[in-house]
């Protein structure tokens, strides 16, 4: 199994949230706060604005190698997960199919009241509709935001797995936001072999059996002999 982060979309023009010393801010607000469960709860509107941002961004990027070396790997292996924190749908794009996109995605919205998911279309934006056509309510977007819990169904699939996969690729992730960050140390207690795809350091270094310091969209492709 797989676990991505931001920095596998690097390479198709995504910015990455950390990394190179740096982090993400949006209108001098840190992207932690934007993203954050009070901020849609006290201002929708400008969290609905930083992803309509991010949207835009995304409308010109394009799955790279790395995001199809991994549709590959599943072809090939039929038996294998793909378990991504992007919103950015670019694994999907790329053909992979298994795969449980754990912090939701950006072109989907969801009622704040009934709870019903819609999606929107990426290249509208703003996005439309505002508002819930069945109740009314406003809609935000359909994305796990800082506070809040993952989807338990989703992360329970990820951990079981975790617990038995015997090879986990960690790629381009900073391993700092949790609970996703635990997936590969559940699979290094059940005897994965793990290999970490990331030009830098992260706190699962030293936890890898491998790690190749090479941006994603050499390595994966590198890995697979292409
Ligand atoms: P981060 O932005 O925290 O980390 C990106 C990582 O990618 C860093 O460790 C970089 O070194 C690495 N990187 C950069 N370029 C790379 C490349 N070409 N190939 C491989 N790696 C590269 O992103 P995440 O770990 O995904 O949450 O962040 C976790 C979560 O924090 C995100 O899912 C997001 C954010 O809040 C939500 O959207 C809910
Ligand atoms: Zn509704």
């Amino acid at each position: 199994m797989a676990l991505t982060g931001a920095g596998i979309s690097a390479e198709s023009g995504v910015p990455t949230f950390r990394g190179g010393g740096g982090s993400a801010v949006w209108k001098g607000m840190p992207f932690e706060v934007i993203s954050s469960s009070e901020m849609a709860a006290s201002n929708l509107a400008e969290v609905w604005d930083w992803f309509d941002y991010r949207r835009g961004v995304l409308k010109s990027c394009s799955p790279n190698p790395a995001h199809y070396a991994l549709a590959r790997i599943e072809k090939e292996s039929g038996d294998f997960l793909l378990v991504t924190q992007n919103v950015d749908g670019l694994h999907k794009r790329a053909g992979s199919e298994n795969v449980i996109e754990i912090h939701g995605n950006i072109n989907r919205a969801r009622c704040i009241a009934c709870n019903r998911k819609i999606e929107i279309p990426f290249d509208v934006i703003p996005h439309d509709p505002s508002f819930c056509d069945v109740c009314g309510s406003d809609l935000r977007p359909d994305i796990v935001l800082f506070g809040e819990t993952l989807d338990e169904g989703a992360f329970e699939m990820a951990s079981k797995a975790a617990e038995h996969c015997d090879l986990f690729l960690v790629v381009g992730t900073s391993a700092l936001v949790y609970p996703a960050a635990s997936l590969p140390q559940i699979a290094r207690r059940h005897g994965a072999y793990i290999v970490e795809i990331n030009p830098e350091k992260t706190p699962l270094t030293e936890i890898a059996d491998k790690t190749i310091r090479r941006p994603a969209g050499e390595a994966l492709p590198l890995l697979l002999g292409l």
